[in-house]
């Protein structure tokens, strides 16, 4: 057994049944890396986290391209453990999805060969044809690695081996464990969907409350660093892979998939270092002092942005957050599933509740979710927004007679 090879108590890694790993795709991978989890955790005591097998392959996408989603709003929440089906169901509905399988099966050869050289295999992740794009935005192979086995330990049950949000244990819950291969991010201070470093960390140190994604603030800041470079390489590994078979699929024609590949990944690499290059939210600093809650600054503020909120206009707040969100329809993401605009009254920011959080949710959006950015409001109108939206859960910060507006039977 070579170093690579798993722990003598994962015969499957060098055994017959490790070669049938690689050929499987989906939730039969994902049912067998569930186990290496358990196998790791029994030998992680004994040196740093478990290596993946060395026979082991990202399986070839399977599962349906979203290109479009419905103008209708989704039926309702989606049901645990149904999400294939639901995604079928789109494009009777007015959307557009796009099955993999009617890729031809050169073209899909092609293509999954030129992924394995360019991006390796989860025990030797690289990102081999573009080094120093990959070097600037510290996705070195060395990095990699390391990442990928803390990835293994703390998130793969959920966000699974690549990345697609499918894990054993993620399945079920609402909303899924995020789906990297899409490409797109929510929690975001770039203005774009693509996050910088610095929100990945505050993403992995604070988890997104209300849902499964739980805090890692516990794991020494170096491990999140390393877990923050894997995710961007299992996004840019599965953004590629998804554009080349959207391509591949719609075009039917034999595009000459390296070929195509190689413009994407240096096109989603840029996107990454734009973010990371990206300004500051326009106008989040320096905070205008509006004293504390209650104070009469602040309960002006605080007006304001209930009147910005509650404006008669289109794509307004109260449009979506109908009811400040007690009441809102949910809509299609980006991917395919159904979110609820947040109900702001509950206190439960998922991306930070701290007034730069959300400053950067007004001012950026979240295009993921059809949140549109607001660029055009000045920065006093955003910190407005900020105010209203920071103290609406807690009748006790606004003023009379907003109060009165927004909790009328107290
Ligand atoms: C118990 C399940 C679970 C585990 C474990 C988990 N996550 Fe998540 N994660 C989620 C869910 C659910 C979401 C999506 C939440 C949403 O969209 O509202 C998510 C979203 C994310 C996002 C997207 C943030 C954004 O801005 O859109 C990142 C990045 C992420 N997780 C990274 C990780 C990493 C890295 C680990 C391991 C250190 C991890 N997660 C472990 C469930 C999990
Ligand atoms: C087109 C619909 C839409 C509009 C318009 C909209 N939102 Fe949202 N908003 C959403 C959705 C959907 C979410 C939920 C995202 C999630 O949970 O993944 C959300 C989430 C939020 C959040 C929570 C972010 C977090 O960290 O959890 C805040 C705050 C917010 N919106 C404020 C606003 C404000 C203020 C406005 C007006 C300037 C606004 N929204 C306009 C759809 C919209």
């Amino acid at each position: 057994m070579t170093p690579r090879d798993g722990p003598p108590d994962m015969p499957a890694a060098a055994g017959p049944r490790g070669r049938w790993w690689r050929r499987a795709a989906g939730t039969a991978v994902a049912a067998a890396l569930a186990a290496v989890v358990v196998g790791g955790v029994v030998v992680a005591g004994c040196g740093g986290p478990p290596d993946y097998p060395s026979t082991l392959a990202f399986p070839a996408r399977a599962d349906r391209l979203v290109r479009k989603t419905p103008t209708a709003p989704p039926p309702g929440p989606n049901e645990p453990g149904k999400l294939d089906a639901e995604l079928a169901a789109l494009d009777a509905a007015g959307g557009t999805t796009v099955d993999p399988g009617v890729v031809p099966a050169a073209t899909r050869t092609a293509l999954d060969k030129h992924l394995k050289d360019v991006f390796g295999t989860p025990s030797a992740p690289t990102i081999a044809t573009e080094p120093d794009a990959a070097g600037r935005l510290g996705l070195s192979a060395g990095k990699l690695a390391e990442g990928g086995k803390l990835f293994r330990r703390h998130c793969l049950q959920c966000h699974n081996l690549a990345g697609d949000g499918r894990g054993p244990s993620g399945y079920g819950s609402t909303p899924y464990p995020r789906d990297y291969r899409r490409g797109v991010f929510k929690f975001t201070t770039t203005g774009t969907p693509k996050p910088r470093h610095a929100d990945l960390l505050r993403t992995l140190a604070d988890g997104l409350k209300g849902t499964t994604m739980p805090p890692f603030g516990l794991l020494p800041e170096g491990e999140r660093e390393l877990l923050a470079r894997y995710v961007v390489y299992l996004s840019a590994r599965g953004q590629v892979e998804f554009e080349t078979l959207a391509a591949a699929a719609e075009l039917n024609v034999n595009v000459d998939p390296p070929a195509f590949a190689a413009g994407r990944l240096k096109a989603v690499l840029k996107e990454w270092q734009d973010a990371a290059d990206a300004p500051p939210p326009a106008g989040v600093d320096p905070q205008p002092d509006d004293g504390d809650p209650g104070s009469p600054a602040h309960a002006d503020a605080v007006r304001r942005g209930y009147a910005l909120f509650t404006a008669k206009a289109d794509n307004s707040c109260v449009s979506c957050h109908d009811g400040f969100g007690a009441k809102a329809a949910p809509r299609y993401d980006a991917w395919g599933t159904a979110v609820k605009p947040a109900n702001l009254l509950a206190n439960l920011l998922k991306g930070g509740s701290r007034p730069e959080d959300v400053f950067a949710r007004i001012r950026g959006g979240i295009p993921a979710v059809g949140m549109p950015a607001r660029p055009e409001l000045d920065a006093r109108q955003v910190w407005d927004l900020v105010r209203f939206v920071k103290s609406l859960p807690f009748p006790a910060e606004l003023p009379p007679d907003v109060r009165a507006a927004v909790h009328p039977n107290p």
